[in-house]
């Protein structure tokens, strides 16, 4: 795992979406992996100006997304699926076709799980993950005691997570219970993870989530047996790691992250 940090929440969010960029104009059909929250809207409306300034292409990219919530119809303004169109695929050149999220609304919702699992394998797997962080811990809506090998199923919400959500539904009794969410093990076997976590109410689970003890009860703690795993974080969510100016030596010295800098 390597930690960036950066002086801002713009700064961090930047970074994220040139790395995105970067591995997109690497290879045109990238299998992308997509988060939702309310960190993510910054990296997306980054790479909404990269599209139209820079003529970053997504018409051959395939992207996944991490979750969604079981039973609100895609319609619905709530739904991941509107997020996404709302902020990335509609304002890019993206083939909506290409473009999964687990459907909520589907009537066997254990088929549905299966269905998306062996979708992402006939693409051969996800190249880049971009990953929130729930105040739960949670990556995607893995809630504590997911299993570190699961795959992709039907999720019961936190208390934390519902705290956390519930003031994005105008009527919070509304918001759904149980989400759809790719599975710790499947994002695991992604072939690079990225993890984007800002703000000062995110210093201590980004603190356990590094540097703390792996455990089903913290699912972001997992990403450290990860292989190629980065999480950048702004100062705000820095506050609480131990090393912090290790990982600001290696961003600072490391010859890769130069065009970065
Ligand atoms: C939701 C998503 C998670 C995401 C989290 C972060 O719960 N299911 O994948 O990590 O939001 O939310 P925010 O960026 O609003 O803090």
């Amino acid at each position: 795992m390597e930690v960036i940090i950066r002086p801002t929440a713009e700064a961090a969010a930047d970074l994220v979406a040139r790395v995105i960029a970067k591995d997109l104009r690497a290879n045109p059909h990238l299998v992308l992996g997509l988060a939702t929250g309310r960190t993510m809207e910054a990296v997306y409306a980054r790479l909404v100006r990269l599209h139209q300034d820079e003529a970053l292409d997504f018409s051959l990219c395939t992207t996944f997304n991490l979750d969604e919530y079981v039973g609100l119809p895609s319609g619905d303004r709530h739904a991941y699926r509107h997020y996404m169109n709302h902020h990335l695929f509609l304002q890019v050149n993206i083939d909506l076709r290409n473009t999964h999220l687990p459907d909520g609304p589907a009537p066997d919702l254990e088929a549905e799980c299966r269905k998306y699992e062996e979708l992402i394998k006939r693409f051969n797997g996800i190249d880049l993950q971009l990953l929130g962080l729930g105040r739960s811990g949670h990556i995607g809506f893995n809630e504590p005691l997911s299993a570190l090998h699961s795959r992709t199923r039907v999720k019961a919400l936190s208390p934390l997570t519902l705290e956390q959500n519930r003031t994005l539904f105008e009527d919070p009794d509304t918001m759904p219970r149980r989400a759809i969410t790719m599975g710790v093990g499947t994002i695991q076997e992604s072939r690079r993870c990225l993890l984007l976590a800002t703000g000062a109410h995110k210093a201590g689970i980004i603190a356990q989530a590094v540097e703390g003890p792996i455990t089903s009860m913290i699912s972001a703690t997992a990403l450290q047996l990860h292989p190629h795993c980065t999480v950048v974080v702004d100062e705000a969510a820095a506050g609480q790691l131990k090393c912090s100016n290790y990982y600001r030596w290696i961003f600072a010295n490391e010859p890769e992250w130069e065009p970065f800098r």
